[in-house]
């Protein structure tokens, strides 16, 4: 299904039946029925009945360098799916972004360079939508809806607002606060089934489902599909270099915590050398169950040790298994030029292309422009569609 044209829907009657104009990006044809009935309607959504390939959805904040959790967690996944049998949407969130402090002088760049690391993991914008979030304005206009619809219970219980917040709550944004409905507007925006995300975005993705379901519930109407967290590949929550019960991440103050996509061969060598691990040798592969998995104890017990081995597994496309039954009985002193070899050999080839690509922003910017508008083609007749529900009077 691919995107292409500018059509509307028209609808005929205040309560009834609308007829549909072509509607390329949705797959809709003219004569496409609705079934609209009165009062406490229920609408089957025209929009979804017509959909022929699940709809990913997922998104990447500019707030800083793209980290090898990143790219192993979400983007190397987000690759990989558009090639199956889905229609990917991939969008740098700058209005989630600013929901911490952001230097306006860096934003844009920032937002340019995510857009870069995308393209240089060979996300296709002729094959996915790729763009900026700004620049799809529903984005936003769905949010305070959904501000109105998500309870402040349910905010309450976000693990990573209290994370983020920490002590000084009271001196956050409000929008660090609402980020959650935000960020289920930009799902259901797209009527989208599939959220690729990396472990630690679980907790929003089945808050956006409770948001879905309580508009579809309060409006009486079966409108937003609830969406799918979709979390696979070895390396679903990629920890710190420095401490292996935390996540690695752009905002940790510890540049040795992170690789970044954009460190040369020497930094990454560097940081894998000076990773901490601990005094015992690598066991064999007799501690990989069945089911391919290694079990929390013995993982909890060498934290540090596991994470590099996963990210080994991950680079390399290969099992636990066979990683283990190779490196047997060594230290990290045999393991880590190891590791540090395959990660300069897999992301070297992506940070070069990410400089090549910055180098030209004039080409970046084409990029997100045209992908806004290919969104806005989706997100525009959905929006129409929410405001005629909620009881907006059309403009
Ligand atoms: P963000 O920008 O923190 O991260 C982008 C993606 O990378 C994954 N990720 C990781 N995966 C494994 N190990 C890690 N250490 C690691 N660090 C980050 C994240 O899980 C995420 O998939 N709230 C989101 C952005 C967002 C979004 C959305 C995602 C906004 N709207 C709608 C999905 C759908 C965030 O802050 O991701």
């Amino acid at each position: 299904m691919k995107e292409g044209g500018n059509s509307r829907f028209i609808f005929l009657g205040r309560s009834h039946c609308a007829a549909l104009t072509v509607f390329p990006a949705l797959g809709l044809r003219k004569d496409d029925l609705c079934n609209r009935g009165r009062r406490r309607f229920r609408w089957s959504c025209p929009i979804r009945k017509f959909m022929t390939r699940e709809r990913v959805f997922s998104g990447i904040q500019p707030s800083g360098g793209v980290t090898l959790g990143n790219y192993l967690g979400a983007i190397r996944n987000w690759e990989r799916l558009q090639h199956q049998n889905y229609d990917c949407i991939y969008c740098m969130v700058d209005l989630h972004a600013i929901t911490v402090w952001q230097d306006p002088k860096l934003l844009a760049d920032q937002t340019r360079q995510v857009t870069a690391a995308l393209l240089a993991s060979g996300i296709d914008p002729n094959i996915s939508i790729v763009f900026h979030q700004s620049a799809v304005p529903e984005h936003a206009q769905l949010a305070w809806i959904l501000n109105c619809v998500a309870r402040l219970g349910w905010l309450n219980r976000m693990t990573q607002f209290k994370e983020k917040a920490g002590k000084d709550r009271e001196k956050v944004s409000l929008g660090l606060y609402a980020y959650p409905a935000l960020q289920a507007a930009d799902v259901l925006i797209y009527h989208a089934h599939q959220v690729p995300v990396g472990e630690d975005q679980k907790q929003h993705v089945e808050l956006m489902r409770d948001i879905g379901q309580k508009f579809n519930h309060d409006f009486g109407v079966d409108f937003f599909p609830l969406p799918n967290a979709m979390i696979f590949g070895g390396s679903t929550r990629v920890m710190s270099l420095r401490d292996g019960r935390k996540k690695m991440s752009k905002s940790d103050p510890s540049e040795m915590s992170r690789i970044n996509m954009t460190d040369d061969a020497d930094a990454i060598a560097q940081k894998i050398r000076k990773a901490k691990t601990d005094a015992a040798t690598l066991p064999g592969p007799e501690v990989v169950g069945d089911d391919g998995k290694i079990s929390t104890e013995i993982e909890e017990a060498r934290p540090e040790a596991f994470n590099l081995l996963r990210i080994y597994s991950t680079l390399s496309d290969r099992s636990m298994a066979s990683i283990l039954a190779e490196f047997e009985g060594k230290g990290f002193g045999d393991f880590k030029p190891a590791l540090a070899d395959l990660a300069i050999e897999k992301l070297g080839g992506i940070s070069a292309e990410m400089r090549r690509l910055e180098s030209d922003p004039a080409e970046i910017d084409r990029v997100l422009a045209e992908g806004a508008i290919k969104a806005r083609r989706i997100t525009a007749p959905i929006l129409e569609e929410i405001y005629r529900i909620v009881g907006f009077l059309k403009a």
